[in-house]
């Protein structure tokens, strides 16, 4: 009997088992009189549903989403694996040691790259596990940490030039990995699939894939290229008729590409964004919706994702984000919306920006929304400095604000600032240039 694994987006039970997630928010509906969010949620362990509401609403439930069974155990077992995107690369090279056979289903080419801060890494590129020595060291030398993380994250910083299709850094990427490619893989039935022809490097995701060329080469893995026609009790059956035996199927077949969140979310005049997005999502800078007030997501369509990690991406969103609660806060305001014209002028800037990167040319990608050639919606026009940048100047400009006073200045009230309060140091502007600049 064939066990199958489905990687991507996750039932509620798969979610909930592997997750830990004590509470599921069900659905959110803005209340425009009172300004606030009212929300279903439930308990996942007691079933027992209640509502709550909130001002704002910050949605951190993520874009790519896995689950994936960590008592499983491949060892000696006929496994399949479909797709070659940064998962199905990752686990063959993973399991490849550990199981009777693999199968490998390569249905597009792809590019094998080079390592991301390879001066950093492990032979070849490769992970490494720190010595106790070394975690010491940078317990104690904390100025000696920061460099050595500041080294890393420059590293990756410095690698966005290749995005620009026609770039000599691109070039140069792609002279790399078909040197690499062909020298670890040697066998030209092999390359002929796996080595792209028309797309540039980085229209898909970059993907090392440490020890995944030579894993294919492996005594217990098969490269089928051949098309599915169905999966049978007993494994897979290609277009030929011939069934691949397998017990156990894997799934690296890619993530729900809506953008939308799996809960129920109704704006202003009761928009529903699973509606409004069922074409092409579009947000503002990634992190708000027009329509949809005092409603703040991570990641959303257009963020920074194609290069360098995630996690410094959601700090400056964090920190965005706190700017606008702390202006709501103390400026008296109900309700902020990003300006729809504002949202259109982004995107046009975005769609021809997008013409001249790698993630334009001819490769499907969940980038495009698992199209060839649709628009980019998943990433930033630019670098993730270059959104850092951004993030750091808040365009408020942009922004429509609803107070709960008629006059937007009531909060002036007494004429003294909350800066002058008992214990308050009131003579910050004798410190730094920006000491205080940001504070409300
Ligand atoms: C296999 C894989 C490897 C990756 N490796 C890297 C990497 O090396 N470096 C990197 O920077 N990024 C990596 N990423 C990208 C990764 O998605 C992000 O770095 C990170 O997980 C994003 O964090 P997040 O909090 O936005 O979302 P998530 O980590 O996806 O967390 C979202 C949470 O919200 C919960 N949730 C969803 N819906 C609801 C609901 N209705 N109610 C309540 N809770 C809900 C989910 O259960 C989940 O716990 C990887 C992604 C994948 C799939
Ligand atoms: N370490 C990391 O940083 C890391 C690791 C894993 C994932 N991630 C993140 O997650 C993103 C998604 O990666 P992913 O690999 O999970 O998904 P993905 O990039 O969308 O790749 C999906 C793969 O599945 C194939 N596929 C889809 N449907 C198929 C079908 N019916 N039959 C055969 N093959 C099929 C696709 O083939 P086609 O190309 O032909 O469509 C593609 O090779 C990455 O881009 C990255 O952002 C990060």
């Amino acid at each position: 009997m064939v066990k199958l694994y489905f990687k991507g987006i996750a039932n509620k039970y798969d979610l909930y088992k592997y997750v830990k997630l004590s509470h599921k928010l069900d659905a959110a509906k803005w209340d425009e009189d009172a300004g606030v969010w009212n929300v279903q949620v439930h308990n996942v362990e007691t079933g027992e549903t209640f509502h709550d509401w909130g001002h704002v609403l910050v949605n951190g439930t993520g874009i790519l989403n896995a689950t994936w069974d960590v008592d499983y155990d491949v060892k000696g077992k006929s496994v399949a694996i479909l797709g070659t995107g940064s998962s199905g690369i990752q686990v063959v090279s993973a399991i490849q040691p550990d199981v009777k056979s693999l199968v490998t289903f390569i249905r597009s080419p792809t590019w094998i790259t080079a390592g991301f801060a390879q001066s950093h890494a492990g032979p070849g590129g490769a992970n490494f596990t720190f010595t106790e020595e070394q975690k010491t060291k940078f317990r104690e030398e904390p100025d000696t940490y920061k460099k050595y993380r500041k080294e890393i994250e420059g590293e990756l910083n410095s690698r966005f030039k290749f995005i620009i299709a026609d770039s000599e850094e691109q070039q140069e990427a792609k002279k790399y990995s078909r040197v690499e490619m062909t020298s670890k893989l040697n066998n030209e039935e092999l390359l002929k699939y796996l080595m792209p022809e028309n797309f540039a490097i980085g229209c898909r995701r970059p993907t090392p894939g440490n020890g995944y060329l030579e894993a294919l080469t492996q005594n217990n893995v098969r490269v089928v290229t051949e098309e599915i026609d169905q999966i049978v009790s007993d494994g897979i059956q290609l277009k030929s008729s011939e069934i691949v035996k397998i017990d156990t199927l894997i799934c690296a077949t890619g993530f729900d590409l809506s953008f939308c969140p799996r809960f129920e979310l109704i704006g202003r005049s009761g928009e529903n964004i699973h509606e409004k997005w069922k074409d092409i999502p579009e947000a503002y800078l990634s992190l708000a919706v027009p329509g949809f007030p005092n409603y703040f997501m991570f990641l959303g369509p257009n963020a920074p994702v194609g290069h360098g990690s995630v996690l410094p991406i959601i700090e400056h969103a964090t920190k965005y984000i706190i700017n606008m609660m702390k202006k709501m806060q103390s400026q008296n305001i109900k309700a902020v919306s990003p300006q729809a014209s504002a949202v259109a002028d982004f995107s046009t800037h975005t769609n021809e920006f997008m013409k001249r990167t790698a993630w334009a040319t001819p490769c499907r990608s969940w980038f495009k929304r698992g199209t060839i050639d649709g628009p980019v919606v998943a990433l930033h026009p630019g670098s993730r400095i270059h959104w850092f940048h951004l993030m750091q100047n808040v365009r408020f400009e942009d922004w429509e604000y609803t107070y709960y006073s008629k006059n937007r200045f009531q909060y002036l009230g007494n004429g003294f600032s909350i800066k002058e309060g008992p214990g308050k140091d009131t003579t910050w502007y004798f410190d730094g240039p920006e000491e205080g600049y940001m504070d409300y």
